[in-house]
């Protein structure tokens, strides 16, 4: 466990994300154009990723996440031409001072915890990055408690919640995306300000199915430098199952109850907690 993840200010990241690079995140010089793509791990972040880059015309650069590698990355930023998405899972606090200045567009993608936890779960036992879990209800517990890469999904999702109605952030569910896939896509080419035609659309959904982003992640050789998790750069990692209430074959009744009594305790008070209710089946 402790060569492949550190804490860092009381929350766990990989060791791929560098005590150097964190420090220095404020040293960040962000650009006024830039985009920020934020989640919590498992919540759809290669998705969204994939329908930015799929927007015609967008004249953009995905880079990899800000919080990986070491602190060379920002020079490594600086030279990229083209308008800059940068995705990254960390909470709020720690993003860094200047992009919040220059109140750069940021999306926030989150999905319910339920299925966040059935996701990240496998994650775990499927990426050599990151420790080996033995069973669900251990892995559970970490979950709950917050023990896991990049902390508590509670504390995440209430730290940006905060920030929700900010004219430079977009909040999105992959419920809703699931739900209506055209009606989230509207939300991000206006968020985005770069108008697509109903042809344009069609095609950028018919390329960014489940299907279609796990049979290309089997084709294409990967990447290190091409990352969008800073937990793995390889993509066949990535694409399990892409559904809708997966929870319930993982969660005994006991689960369900302790799950929904920490979720209903920490989000009293949070619209998206309303919002996930639907999905998480929370008394
Ligand atoms: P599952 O493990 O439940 O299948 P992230 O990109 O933030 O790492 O999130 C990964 C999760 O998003 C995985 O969930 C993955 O299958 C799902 N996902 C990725 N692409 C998707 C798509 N095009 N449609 C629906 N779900 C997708």
């Amino acid at each position: 466990q402790s060569s492949l993840l550190h804490k860092y200010k009381g929350v766990l990241f990989s060791t791929m994300s560098s005590e150097a690079l964190l420090d220095s995140l404020d040293s960040f010089d962000a650009r006024e154009d830039d985009i920020f793509l934020v989640s919590y791990p498992k919540s759809g972040t290669h998705w969204v990723a994939e329908v930015i880059e799929n927007i015609p015309n967008a004249g953009i650069t995905l880079t990899s996440p800000i919080e990986w590698g070491d602190f060379s990355k920002f020079e490594e930023l600086k030279v990229v031409p083209k308008r800059r998405v940068i995705p990254t899972h960390l909470n709020y606090e720690m993003i860094p001072v200047t992009v919040k200045q220059k109140q750069c567009k940021i999306v926030y993608i989150v999905r319910n915890p339920k299925d966040t936890a059935v996701s990240l779960f496998h994650y775990y036992r499927d990426n050599p990055n990151l420790p080996s879990t033995e069973t669900w209800a251990e892995f559970l517990e970490l979950f709950l408690k917050g023990d896991v890469v990049y902390g508590s999904w509670f504390d995440h999702v209430l730290s940006w919640e905060k920030h929700k109605n900010d004219k430079n952030i977009l909040f999105l569910f992959y419920e809703e995306m699931k739900k209506d896939f055209v009606k989230s896509l509207k939300k991000i080419t206006a968020f985005l300000d770069i108008s697509v035609n109903d042809s344009e659309m069609d095609k950028i959904a018919q390329n960014t199915t489940f299907s279609e982003m796990k049979t290309n992640a089997v084709k294409e050789n990967c990447d290190p430098n091409h990352t969008i998790c800073a937990l793995t750069s390889d993509k066949k990692l990535v694409f399990r199952k892409g559904v809708v209430g997966d929870w319930i074959n993982y969660f005994t009744p006991k689960q369900r109850r302790v799950f929904d009594e920490v979720f209903t305790e920490k989000m009293q008070q949070s619209d998206v907690g309303r919002c996930l209710k639907e999905y998480t089946n929370a008394e």
